[in-house]
């Protein structure tokens, strides 16, 4: 139970170092850095994930716009770029995260290697990391150990419940510093999308703690199969589970009024007794 407590702290304190010192990005090449904070959104040559595919991007923009927009996507979209907005509509609404490290030199070394990589006849990051092998209960059934951390993960990681929730999450849900992940196939764009998206989190929180604890291919079909699953059940289950959330809540409330009052009607009685029995015998 105490090394349960002590896993927590250890990966709460992670988190926040993780978010409060992204680490120097510096000398990193752009292929690695490519790796590790695009890949999950991005193909060279596959297709679009979450974000546009980028072979050919240079032909699409100039440099100078291009370089400009991986420091600060958000500012360019809410700036109100008509091109910026565009891709923001085409990728169903999601905004492409400032990311750690990404500096005006890095965002140099970026775009020359987008366009080299594009020249290639088939980019390292053409894609094709996730089979696309149907699911099926056998990978549910495994999901949900993966999910709920019945089953450790392979390299680590923590369980996903502790920050996240879906429709089929029974009782209180799982927990809330993460979205829900119900619908998230609708948000990243179905499938390969979410799949890459495993591969290399390139979100703030994602990316601190599994960085160092990458999911395996094989836990991430399983853990596609539970997210394809809450999604067919849909919002109904997850309504359910608010209602019990609510349910819960409340026979809580008045569970812990009852005992407050217990405990207070001792109290009253013991204040009141020496008095009542001390003086104002007359009166009762
Ligand atoms: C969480 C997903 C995500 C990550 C991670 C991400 N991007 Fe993006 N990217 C997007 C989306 C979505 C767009 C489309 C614009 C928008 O909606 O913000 C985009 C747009 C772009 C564009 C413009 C594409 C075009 O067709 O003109 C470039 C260039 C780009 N990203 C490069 C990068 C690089 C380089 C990295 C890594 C340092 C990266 N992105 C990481 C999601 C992401
Ligand atoms: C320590 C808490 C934590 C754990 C553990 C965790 N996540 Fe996350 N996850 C987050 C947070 C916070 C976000 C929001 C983006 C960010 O800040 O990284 C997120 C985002 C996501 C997203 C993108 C959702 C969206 O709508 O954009 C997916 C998919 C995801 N997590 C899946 C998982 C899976 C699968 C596991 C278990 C293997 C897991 N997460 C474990 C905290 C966590």
């Amino acid at each position: 139970m105490r090394r349960n407590w002590m896993r927590e702290w250890y990966l709460a304190a992670g988190v926040i170092v993780g978010l409060v010192a992204p680490w120097p990005a510096g000398a990193q090449k752009p292929a690695d850095f490519f790796r590790q904070n695009c890949m999950s959104c991005h193909t060279i040559g596959g297709g679009r994930i979450t974000g546009p595919d980028l072979k050919g991007v240079t032909q699409r923009k100039d440099a100078a716009w291009l370089e400009k927009f991986v420091q600060n996507p958000k500012a360019a979209i809410d700036g109100g770029d008509a091109y910026a907005v565009q891709l923001q509509q085409e990728a169903r609404g999601v905004i492409m995260p400032t990311i750690p490290g990404m500096n005006a030199e890095m965002a140099k070394a970026m775009i020359a290697f987008l366009d080299a990589e594009s020249k290639l006849a088939k980019s390292q990051f053409a894609g094709g990391a996730i089979s696309d092998r149907p699911l099926t209960a056998v990978d549910l059934a495994l999901g949900r150990e993966l999910f709920y951390g019945t089953k450790k993960l392979a390299n680590g990681g923590p369980a996903c419940v502790n920050c996240h929730t879906m429709g089929t999450v029974g009782g209180l849900g799982g927990g809330r510093l993460g979205p829900d992940l119900t619908l998230v196939y609708a948000r990243l764009g179905g499938r390969k999308a979410v799949g890459a998206w495993l591969v290399a989190p390139a979100t703030p929180t994602m990316q601190s703690v599994f960085r160092g604890a990458a999911l395996q291919p094989e836990e991430i079909l399983p853990l596609l199969a539970m997210v394809e699953d809450a999604a067919r059940q849909g919002p109904a289950a997850n309504q359910s589970s608010l209602v019990k959330f609510f349910v819960a809540g409340f026979g809580g409330l008045t569970l812990g009024l009852v005992l407050l009052g217990a405990a207070w009607r001792g109290r009253f009685k013991a204040v009141r007794r020496p008095l009542v029995h001390g003086g104002m015998r007359g009166e009762e």
